[in-house]
């Protein structure tokens, strides 16, 4: 790997081989989706607690202090919404030259495979990743589903990182699934699980990311089981310990439930 990616990539995944990712980057399709209409407002109190960011270039430049050293993993794919036909349309809109003027980490790019726009994603995937071997970019790749949530089962999570890692991703994102441990082990690459939209209770969601954890993942990259819980800050400092220390669920509910109490 080159000296570039690798040195990027170690600003992200921590020398224990984890990482806390806060998503951030929602309004690209979903507009102004609830907790988030004041991106600045929500992440500041969780940045302390964040080992990388991933936010549009919108919200980076306009709600994100410039002195923070956080690494950034820029979104760098879009073109659709959630009101539009087809949420696979997607093409790259950053520039690499963009994202190097942005000092970022690394770029995002959503495969959305199995889908009408199969093609068009992961040969746009390839170029942003070429692109990205000029100048020492790594390339995350999200496994996106659009709306076809039901589609997150072992069989194809593994299909979609596995094409991700063989095309050039650096580091996949996906999702939590029955079976998780077979995505994680056909994939050569780092694997990082998204949280989806809000689940149920914070419990379920801290208790996807202990298994994902124990079965061999790099860490996580949530955005809402985060910051649309109701204490943000107690549910990331918990998802930290998750990921960093490996605490088990028992061990995780009770750090939240103390964190909300000190809190309340
Ligand atoms: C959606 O595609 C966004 O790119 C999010 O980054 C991703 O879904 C992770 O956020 P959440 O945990 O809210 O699903």
């Amino acid at each position: 790997m080159d000296w570039g990616i690798k040195n990027r990539l170690s600003r992200i995944i921590k020398k224990d081989g984890r990482t806390v990712m806060l998503a951030v980057d929602h309004g690209y399709f979903l507009g102004p989706v609830s907790k988030l209409e004041d991106p600045a407002k929500t992440i500041k109190p969780l940045l302390p607690y964040t080992d990388a960011l991933m936010p549009t270039r919108g919200v980076l430049r306009n709600c994100v202090d410039a002195s923070n050293d956080i690494p950034i993993v820029l979104r760098a794919s879009g073109g659709n919404s959630i009101i539009g036909e087809d949420l696979s349309n997607e093409e790259i809109t950053v520039s690499m030259k963009d994202a190097v003027r942005l000092n970022v980490s690394a770029v995002a790019f959503s495969v959305y495979i199995g889908s009408k726009h199969e093609h068009q994603t992961l040969i746009n995937f390839a170029k942003l990743v070429d692109e990205g071997m000029e100048y020492g970019m790594p390339v995350l790749a999200v496994t996106a589903v659009g709306k076809e949530l039901e589609k997150r089962d072992a069989r194809y999570l593994s299909l979609c990182c596995r094409m991700a890692a063989e095309m050039g991703a650096s580091f996949v994102k996906t999702y939590y699934c029955e079976d998780f441990g077979k995505v994680i082990k056909s994939c050569p690459v780092p694997v990082v699980i998204a949280g989806g939209p809000k689940l149920k209770t914070e419990y379920d969601a801290l208790e996807i990311a202990c298994d994902a954890i124990k079965l061999g993942a790099a860490g996580v990259d949530m955005g809402r089981n985060i910051w649309q819980s109701e204490d943000p800050v107690a549910m990331i400092k918990t998802v930290r310990a998750i990921v960093h220390e490996g605490i088990p669920f028992k061990k995780a509910q009770d750090m939240l439930k103390g964190l909300r109490k000190r809190s309340a």
